[in-house]
């Protein structure tokens, strides 16, 4: 007798129709909803019964709660107004690829149980490592995300540490201010001491430099720590700087320690020409953090660790129970969760395959050298304004900037800076997101989703231009500000 649980064809060829016309027209209309639209919990918990229903519910019911009390409550980050944070901004065969794996849903644990993914993430890693320009043979694997990548390699370098002799509780990490703050959860999850997590003074472009890290180095050297791993970064989260990667390879090769590269989204920025200039050293890396979920263009989860020596990453997490002696990999197959903490763990290659095989690279690298354009074509009206000013000019997507009209009180810009972040984001149109650099409170904006255009930029700029205009006439500014009309 067939299970209930197993549907007949004609039943999940209705759903699946459904499914893709519902998301087929939010992306195609996306562009009139709110960037961003949230609720109070109270009046959800209305919505959803705390029990589960122990009795079936007609799959047109279910679909119109979701319509009605979720899909609407959430920041869309496919959305042309979306230039907050890092975007996510997925193609749609990137989508199918995700909808197909799960589909299958393959095991891509292990090579003998699902050779066809396995092979398919080697091609997308070697397209990755090709791309990054690091040497042959180094490998890695597809990770749910950034942070998940460097762990990975935080990890793996703790460990060929500690097999080298090391003392865990004397290992000392190096990163910058600006790393993004997964590195340092990294370490405290690797039981890297939180005391022994060093942040290393930067440049005034807010990048890590080797003299500062050297410096570092030698004074924990002399005090009996045990450096082990310098984390750069290639592409900021705040600003986009790069770290001066050559002379910070440069060191830890003559001092021996693991370089760890964080390129997590500007990574991808080495399909063009500019870009790859911009990232010149992250080939030098031990390991590499990619996140094809941000300027790949692909769904989430899918980030990535590419090292230049994948046994150091088998070395780390091999491990093989009784109950999966069948599943032993043959020579030059790889079983992907000997590389990092997940056994069960879904084919995130599909989605990245099928995407940049559908568009081809030179559509993608096209949509990531139009988004460094529009940062540009916003840096160029900030500059423009006398009433603006650029705190961090644009670097790979990101442009960082605040209003400072003339004669302002400088002690009233950041709640002036502050009034009109919220403004903007109150109207519904782009959602932006701050920061704070060198103490100041700074608006910015990253251009990363390719369905911003140009002119999205020029409206976003008058956008906040009258938010100026509005924070500027409302107390207790008003007064504290010449503003141009
Ligand atoms: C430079 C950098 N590294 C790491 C991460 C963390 O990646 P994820 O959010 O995919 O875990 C981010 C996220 O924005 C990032 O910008």
């Amino acid at each position: 007798m067939r299970s209930p649980l197993d549907l007949d064809q004609a039943t999940m060829q209705r759903l699946g129709h459904r499914v893709a016309d519902i998301v087929a027209a939010h992306l195609a209309t996306i562009r009139d909803e709110p960037v961003i639209a949230s609720v109070p919990r109270a009046q959800l918990n209305a919505v959803f019964p705390a029990e589960a229903p122990r009795a079936p519910t007609e799959f047109e019911s279910l679909l119109s709660v979701l319509q009605e009390s979720v899909f609407p409550y959430h920041a869309r980050e496919p959305h042309p107004g979306f230039l907050a944070y890092v975007p996510s901004c997925p193609t749609f065969p990137a989508l199918l690829g995700d909808w197909l794996a799960t589909g299958y849903n393959f095991f891509a644990g292990v090579w003998p149980v699902a050779a066809g993914p396995n092979q398919l993430e080697m091609v997308v890693l070697e397209w990755f490592r090709a791309w990054m320009g690091m040497p042959k043979g180094s490998g890695g694997l597809l990770t749910s995300g950034g942070s998940a990548a460097n762990l990975t390699a935080v990890v793996a370098a703790r460990h060929a540490a500690v097999d080298r002799g090391a003392d865990i509780t004397r290992l000392t990490l190096y990163t910058s201010a600006q790393a993004h703050s997964s590195v340092v959860r990294a370490a405290w999850i690797a039981g890297i001491s939180r005391t022994n997590v060093r942040t290393v003074a930067m440049d005034d472009s807010l990048r890590m430099t080797a003299g500062e890290l050297e410096d570092a180095i030698n004074a924990d050297r002399s005090a009996g720590f045990e450096p082990f791993l310098v984390v750069a970064s290639a592409g900021t989260t705040n600003t986009g700087s790069v770290d001066h990667l050559h002379p910070i390879a440069d060191l830890c090769e003559n001092e021996r320690l693991w370089l760890h590269v964080d390129a997590a989204y500007a990574g991808f920025a080495a399909l063009t020409a500019e870009g790859k200039a911009m990232l010149s050293g992250i080939e030098r890396a031990d390991s590499l953090t990619l996140d094809p979920h941000k300027w790949l263009f692909v769904p989430f989860e899918c980030g990535c660790l590419m090292a230049r020596d994948p046994e150091l990453l088998a070395s780390a997490f091999r491990i093989m129970p009784e109950y999966l002696r069948d599943v032993e990999p043959a020579e030059e197959e790889v079983n992907f969760a000997d590389r990092g903490e997940q056994l069960t763990r879904y084919s995130r290659a599909l989605k990245v395959w099928l995407s940049v095989g559908y568009f081809g690279t030179d559509a993608i690298a096209a949509a990531i050298q139009d988004a460094m354009e529009r940062a540009r074509l916003m840096q160029s009206l900030v500059e423009a304004s006398p009433d603006f000013e650029i705190l961090s000019p644009a670097q790979f997507g990101i442009v960082c900037f605040r209003a400072r009209p003339p004669d302002a009180d400088e002690g009233f810009l950041d709640a002036l800076n502050e009034g009109i972040n919220r403004r903007i984001v109150s109207e519904g149109r782009f959602l932006i997101s701050s920061t704070r650099l060198r103490g100041a409170f700074s608006l910015r904006i990253c251009t990363l989703g390719f369905r911003t255009t140009h002119d999205d930029i020029r409206e976003l700029f008058a956008t906040i231009k009258g938010a100026l205009a509005a924070e500027a006439g409302s107390p207790p500014l008003v007064g504290r500000i010449a503003f141009r009309q």
